[in-house]
């Protein structure tokens, strides 16, 4: 199979992390956890904490601001906006129409999107098919995740997992070059829906003072169920992917996975045939950021030197939902 012409290009991204890094020595003071559990099951030696008053349509902004900077793009040019959170920061309006009025794409329609972790390449997505039929040419694509907002912090086995952050990325109708986005697979199934989930606080168990005493507005997860389901999932998410794009592991400079657990990614990296050294690894700095994970991984390669014009790079991510997916991307 040829390797399609694509219909979009990635012309800029940008990341924020906010300053405050709590490390699993800090964790261990607070809960019966311990820096060798959770580097040895997890590969997570520090992640970052957003304070309070920080939103997440706040980092955002940061990230998507340095995005438009290195494309060279103004505000009123932005056509549409999507932001992926799980932690909207109010549930009226989304998170997008926020950062919309931070940013001042008075242009753009704005929308959140809720894939979890698998947000920011079902957001692509959604961009390309909006460039691909004629309604706009810029869209401007954000995650922003507070996870430590819906972290139950008496729950060792899941508070160690996640930190805050934002990533970005301008999504522009492509030049014809071949640089762009050339294939993605993305599936969802949900009749998992409750291996990773928050049970109260919606429309279904209204907040009311027996949610909050029993934490049941704050996310679980059964770990290891989730564990083999993402490692299944990505690994036949990179192959179909890799198909679609007429490619093979070998075409890949770099494996940008979502940053879980470095067990997850090193099964899935195997199962794809690529090695570690061609793999971006930063969830020891930063744990699990849900869908803002990918772009600001994406990001610190492209700074890094490890993705340049005319590498490929192939992204996979997996979450709640289920959801999960895989992208080919030539810069
Ligand atoms: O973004 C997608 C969403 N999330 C994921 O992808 C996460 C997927 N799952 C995982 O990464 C792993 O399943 C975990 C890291 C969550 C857990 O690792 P595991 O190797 O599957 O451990 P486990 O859940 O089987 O627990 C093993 C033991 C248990 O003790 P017992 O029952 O063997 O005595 C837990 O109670 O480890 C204990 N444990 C801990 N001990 C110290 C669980 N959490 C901790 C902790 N510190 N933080």
């Amino acid at each position: 199979m040829q390797t399609p012409m694509p219909i979009v290009e990635i012309a800029g991204t940008g990341r924020f992390l906010p300053d405050n890094v709590v490390t699993n020595d800090d964790l261990a003071k607070r809960m019966d956890t311990s820096d060798e559990w959770i580097q040895t099951r997890t590969g997570i030696r520090e992640r970052r904490i957003a304070p309070p008053e920080l939103w997440a349509a706040q980092m955002g902004t940061e990230a998507a601001r340095k995005a438009m900077e290195k494309a060279g793009v103004e505000p009123g040019e932005v056509d549409i906006l999507i932001v992926s959170t799980a932690t909207p920061d109010r549930w009226l309006p989304s998170t997008a129409c926020d950062m919309q009025s931070l940013i001042g794409c008075d242009n753009a329609l704005a929308f959140d999107l809720m894939a979890a972790c698998t947000g920011h390449l079902y957001a692509l997505t959604m961009a390309e098919g909006y460039i691909a039929a004629g309604r706009g040419e810029v869209a401007l694509v954000v995650a922003a995740e507070k996870m430590s907002a819906i972290m139950d912090w008496d729950d060792r086995s899941t508070a160690v997992l996640f930190g805050d952050g934002a990533g970005a990325a301008v999504v522009r109708k492509a030049d014809g070059s071949g640089r762009g986005i050339l294939s993605s697979h993305h599936r969802s199934d949900g009749k998992l829906a409750e291996l990773l989930y928050r049970p109260g606080g919606g429309a279904v168990e209204p907040l009311s003072q027996t949610v909050l005493d029993e934490g049941r507005h704050l996310l679980k997860m059964e770990g290891r169920e989730i564990f083999k389901n993402a490692v299944r999932s990505m690994a036949e998410a990179c192959d179909l992917a890799l198909q679609k794009a007429g490619l093979t592991a070998s075409d890949i400079d770099l494996l940008v996975p979502h940053q879980a657990n470095i067990r997850i990614i090193e099964a899935t990296a195997k199962y794809a045939g690529i090695p570690m050294d061609k793999v971006y690894v930063n969830v020891d700095r930063y744990g699990n950021m849900s869908s803002a994970t990918v772009p600001i991984a994406f990001d610190e390669a492209i700074e890094q030197g490890r993705l340049g014009p005319g590498s490929t790079a192939m992204t996979v991510a997996f979450g709640a939902g289920l959801t999960w997916g895989a992208m080919t991307i030539r810069l």
